[in-house]
C-alpha cells in the first residue's frame, strides 16, 4: 500500500471505530447537551455500576486518614476493573494517574473516566502560604491567583479535583485546622471562598473545560470549626444563630460562586453526624441553595457513623448517608458493599442512587473527562509546569502579602541594609521543611527557601546564625510525625554570645509546620519547647529583638507583646518563605497584612473573636466586680481581628454617609479619606463594620461588612467608598429566614476591628 492508501485506510478505521463507539456509547457524542449525555449513559448502567460511581478509593500508597487495611491495593484494582470505582484520591503524577485512568476507560464495560481528587490546600508542589496566612492578605485577587497557580500545577499532574477550599469558620485557635481556613469571620471567609473557588475552577462553569482548571470542593459541611474545646473531631453543639450567620455563609458563597462539590464533615450537629445529616445536605444545600454538584463524604465518615452511635452497621450507615444526601463515599467501602443490596431489598430508592450518580457524572462531563480522559495527563506539560518560575514568582508575591506586622516600636524595622551586625537565632530560621506548613502532601521535603537563605541575599550586613535550641527531637515511625519540644538548652550560650555582639537580633520562633493541621490540636498557645526561655535569655543580653513568628494558628505571647520591640507574623509561608521574610525585614516590601483571627492574651480567653455579643454588663460603670470580665487578664485580645501595622502610617478623616436615613431595601454609601502620613509607600486594608443596635434578635457588637485594599504613595490621600445594601444589613433568624429590620445602625470605618471613625444611620 502506498502512503496515501495507508492514511486513507487509517482514517477509515478511525471513522469506523468512531461510528461503532457512537452507536454503542452515544454519551460520547460531544454535540449533545450534558444532561442528555448523562441520560444516555445512565440508561446503560447497571445498579452496581451506578453505585461504583459513588465509590472513592485512596491511592495505593499513602493515606491522610486511617485506611481499613494498609492500602488494600488488590481489592481496589479488582473494583477498578469491574467499573466499581468512580473516583480516586491522592493518586498523583501523570504516570500514576494515567495508569488508573486507563483501567477505568479502557478495561471497564462503559469506560467511565475517574475523577481524580487531591488535597491541593495551598499549592501542589510549589507551595503558597497556608490558607490562614493568605487570608491575612485581605487581597482577593492575590488569593485567586494563588489558587490558579495551585490549579495549574495540580492539573498538570493528572489531578482534576481539589478538596478545597476549606471554608470552616473557627473561633478556636486550639483547633489545628484553623491553618486551613480563612479565620474567624464569615464575611471575610465568604470573600476568600469566592476567590479560591474561582481561582481553582475559573469564573464560569464552562471554564472547567480548560486544561488548567480543576473542580473545587467547599469543606467541611458543616460546623467542623466549632469542635468543642478545639479538640479534633470533637462534638459540635452550636446555636442556630451561629449556624446560619457564621457557619453557613462561606459555604453559600462558595455555592453561589459555582463550586462543583462539597465535602461533609466528621462532627455531629444536633446529634446527627454531618454525613447522615439530611437537614444540611438535602434541605439546605440541595434544597434551598439548589446545588447541582455532588457531595463527597470525608475520609471514612460514612463508616464512622457506626462509632458515633448513629448507625448500627455498615448497611445502616450506607442507608443513612445516601438518604441524607452524601453522594460519594470516601474510602469507607460502605456504598460499594451495601448500596446495591439496599436498593434490591427496597430499603433505598433507586432514585436516590440515580440522583447521586447524575451529579457525579455531571461534574465529570463538565470537566471534559468523557471527551478526553487523558487531558490532564501530558508529561510535557507536567515537566514544564511543576516548579516553574511563574509559579515561584506567584507564591512569593502571595507570601509577602500574607505577612502581618504586629509591633514595631521605635521603627526597629525595616532593618538597615548595611553596616549592621545581625544575629539570626532560632532553629526555624535554618529550616527548609517547616515553612512548607501542614497539608503539603505533594511537595518535596526541605524545598522551602529558609529565612537564613533569604537573609543571606542581603550582603551589606554581617549575618551570624545560631539555632539556640532545636524544636524537634526526632521522628516517630509514621511519616509526618515529628517529635517536638526538646528540653535541651545547651545551644543557649552560643546564641547569647552572637546576640550580645549584634546590633539587631532576628529570632525566628514558633510552631513547626507539622504542629498545626489535621489531628494537631493544642491546649497551649505558647511557643513550644524551650523557645520562650530562649527568647527571654536573648532579650536579656540584647533587647533589640525582631521576633519573626512561624505558626499555623494564633499564638498567645503576652511576654513578647510587652517586651519585644518588633514582631512579624510570618505564619508558614510555603516555598518562598525566606525570600518573602527577608524582603519584608529589609523594607523591600512594606507589609500590609491584617489578622484574620484574634490573637488571645492567653489560652484561657479562647474562644475569643471580635464579633461577639454584648453581655448585660459589658463595662464596670459601677466600679464593682460584677461585670463581664476576667480578674486576671484584660478581656480584650492581645492583637485583634483586622489588626496589622505598616512601615508607614495612615490617617482616617471625613467619614461620611450619603444618607442619614434609608428606606428598607435601599443602599447607603459610606466613604472615608485615608492619607498615607508616613515615610513609605504602602497599602492599607480599609475596613467597614456595622452594629445593628436593636433587633428582634441580639446582634454582635460589630460585624465586618466591607473592606478595600488601597495603595497609597507617601503623602497621598484617597477616598474609599463602600456600599451597604440589604445583603450586608440583615441577619438570619433561628429558622434561617433572612431579615433586614428598621432601626439604628452604627458604623465604624478604620484599619482594625478595635478602632475607627464612627457614625450611624437609620433604616425607616
Ligand atoms: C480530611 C479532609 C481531606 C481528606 C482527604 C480527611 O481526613 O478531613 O479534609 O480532604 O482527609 O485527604
Amino acid at each position: 500500500m502506498d502512503t496515501k492508501k495507508i492514511i486513507t485506510a487509517g482514517i477509515f478505521t478511525l471513522i469506523t471505530i468512531g461510528a461503532v463507539n457512537a452507536q454503542k456509547k452515544p454519551y460520547l457524542d460531544k454535540t449533545k447537551p450534558t444532561e442528555e449525555r448523562i441520560d444516555l449513559l445512565m440508561k446503560q448502567m447497571t445498579l452496581e455500576e451506578k453505585v461504583g460511581q459513588m465509590n472513592q478509593y485512596n491511592g495505593f500508597w499513602e493515606v491522610t486518614g486511617p485506611a481499613p487495611t494498609a492500602g488494600n491495593a488488590e481489592l481496589k484494582y479488582k473494583h477498578l476493573r469491574a467499573g466499581l470505582v468512580g473516583s480516586m484520591l491522592s493518586v498523583r503524577g501523570v504516570k500514576e494517574v494515567k495508569a488508573v485512568q486507563k483501567i477505568a476507560v479502557e478495561e471497564t464495560r462503559l469506560g467511565i473516566p475517574l475523577i481524580i481528587g487531591f488535597d491541593v490546600i495551598h499549592g501542589y508542589k510549589t507551595l503558597s502560604p497556608i490558607p490562614l496566612a493568605e487570608a491575612a492578605s485581605w487581597d482577593m485577587e492575590a488569593i485567586k491567583k494563588s489558587a490558579q497557580v495551585a490549579a495549574a500545577e495540580a492539573s498538570a499532574v493528572g489531578i482534576n479535583w481539589t478538596f478545597g477550599p476549606n471554608v470552616d469558620v473557627s473561633h478556636d485557635a486550639r483547633w489545628g485546622r484553623v491553618m486551613e481556613g480563612a479565620g474567624e469571620d464569615a464575611y471575610l471567609g465568604s470573600k476568600v471562598a469566592i476567590a479560591r473557588v474561582t481561582g481553582f475552577q475559573g469564573d464560569t462553569r464552562a471554564d472547567l473545560l480548560k486544561v488548567n482548571t480543576i473542580a473545587a470542593c467547599a469543606k467541611h459541611f458543616a460546623a467542623y470549626g466549632f469542635a468543642e474545646a478545639g479538640k479534633e473531631y470533637n462534638t459540635v453543639d452550636i446555636s442556630n444563630s451561629r449556624l446560619y450567620n457564621e457557619v453557613l455563609p462561606p459555604f453559600h458563597a462558595a455555592a453561589e460562586a459555582g463550586v462543583r462539590t462539597f465535602m461533609n464533615s466528621f462532627n455531629i450537629l444536633n446529634g446527627v453526624p454531618a454525613t447522615g445529616n439530611a437537614f444540611l445536605q438535602r434541605d439546605i444545600l440541595k434544597g434551598k441553595w439548589n446545588f447541582d454538584g455532588f457531595v463527597v463524604s470525608d475520609w471514612a465518615s460514612v463508616k464512622e457513623m457506626i462509632i458515633h452511635g448513629y448507625a448500627k452497621d455498615g448497611a445502616d450507615a450506607a442507608q443513612k448517608a445516601i438518604t441524607a444526601g452524601s453522594d460519594m463515599d470516601m474510602e469507607s467501602y460502605m456504598y460499594v458493599a451495601e448500596l446495591a443490596k439496599l436498593v434490591k431489598e427496597g430499603k433505598v430508592k433507586e432514585a436516590l442512587v440515580d440522583d447521586a450518580v447524575r451529579r457525579i457524572l455531571r461534574v465529570k462531563f463538565e470537566l471534559g473527562l468523557f471527551d478526553d480522559p487523558y487531558k490532564y495527563c501530558d508529561e510535557k506539560r507536567e515537566k514544564a509546569t511543576i516548579g516553574n518560575k511563574a509559579n515561584n514568582d506567584g507564591v512569593l508575591d502571595m507570601a509577602k502579602k500574607s505577612i502581618v506586622l504586629l509591633k514595631n516600636d521605635s521603627n526597629l524595622l525595616p532593618l538597615k541594609k548595611s553596616g549592621q551586625k545581625i544575629a539570626l537565632i532560632g532553629a526555624l530560621a535554618n529550616d527548609k521543611n517547616s515553612p512548607l506548613g501542614s497539608w503539603r502532601i505533594a511537595s518535596d521535603d526541605n524545598t522551602a527557601v529558609s529565612v537564613l537563605e533569604g537573609m543571606q541575599q542581603y550582603k551589606g550586613n554581617q549575618l551570624t546564625f545560631e539555632k539556640g535550641a532545636d524544636l524537634t527531637i526526632g521522628k516517630t515511625a509514621f511519616i509526618e510525625e515529628l517529635v517536638f519540644n526538646t528540653t535541651d538548652k545547651s545551644g543557649f550560650e552560643a546564641a547569647k554570645k552572637v546576640a550580645a555582639a549584634a546590633d539587631v537580633v532576628v529570632m525566628v520562633l514558633g510552631e513547626h509546620g507539622f504542629q498545626s493541621g489535621e489531628g494537631r490540636s493544642r491546649t497551649n498557645l505558647d511557643l513550644p519547647g524551650v523557645q520562650q526561655e530562649l527568647l527571654e535569655a536573648i532579650y536579656k543580653v540584647n533587647p533589640n529583638v525582631v521576633l519573626v513568628l512561624n505558626n499555623g494558628r494564633p499564638l498567645a505571647l503576652p511576654w513578647a507583646a510587652e517586651h519585644i520591640p518588633a514582631i512579624v507574623e510570618a505564619w508558614h509561608l510555603g516555598t518562598q518563605t525566606g525570600n518573602a521574610v527577608a524582603q519584608v525585614l529589609y523594607g523591600d516590601y512594606n507589609p500590609s497584612g491584617k489578622l484574620p483571627m484574634s490573637f488571645p492574651r492567653n489560652v484561657g480567653q479562647v474562644p475569643i473573636y471580635y464579633n461577639n455579643y454584648s453581655t448585660g454588663r459589658p463595662t464596670n460603670g459601677e466600679g464593682n466586680v460584677f461585670w463581664s470580665h476576667y480578674t486576671d487578664v484584660e478581656k480584650t485580645p492581645q492583637f485583634p481581628f483586622g489588626f496589622g501595622l505598616s512601615y508607614t502610617s495612615f490617617e482616617y478623616k471625613n467619614l461620611k454617609l450619603d444618607k442619614s436615613t434609608i428606606a428598607l431595601g435601599a443602599a447607603v454609601n459610606v466613604s472615608v479619606d485615608v492619607t498615607n502620613t508616613g515615610n513609605f509607600d504602602g497599602k492599607e486594608v480599609v475596613q467597614l463594620y456595622i452594629h445593628d443596635v436593636v433587633a428582634s434578635l441580639a446582634r454582635p457588637v460589630k460585624e465586618l461588612k466591607g473592606f478595600e485594599l488601597v495603595d497609597l504613595k507617601k503623602g497621598e490621600t484617597k477616598t474609599v467608598t463602600l456600599t451597604l445594601t440589604d445583603k450586608e444589613l440583615g441577619f438570619f433568624d433561628n429558622n434561617g429566614n433572612y431579615l433586614v429590620e428598621p432601626g439604628t445602625f452604627k458604623i465604624m470605618m478604620g484599619g482594625s476591628s478595635d478602632k475607627g471613625l464612627e457614625s450611624s444611620f437609620e433604616i425607616k
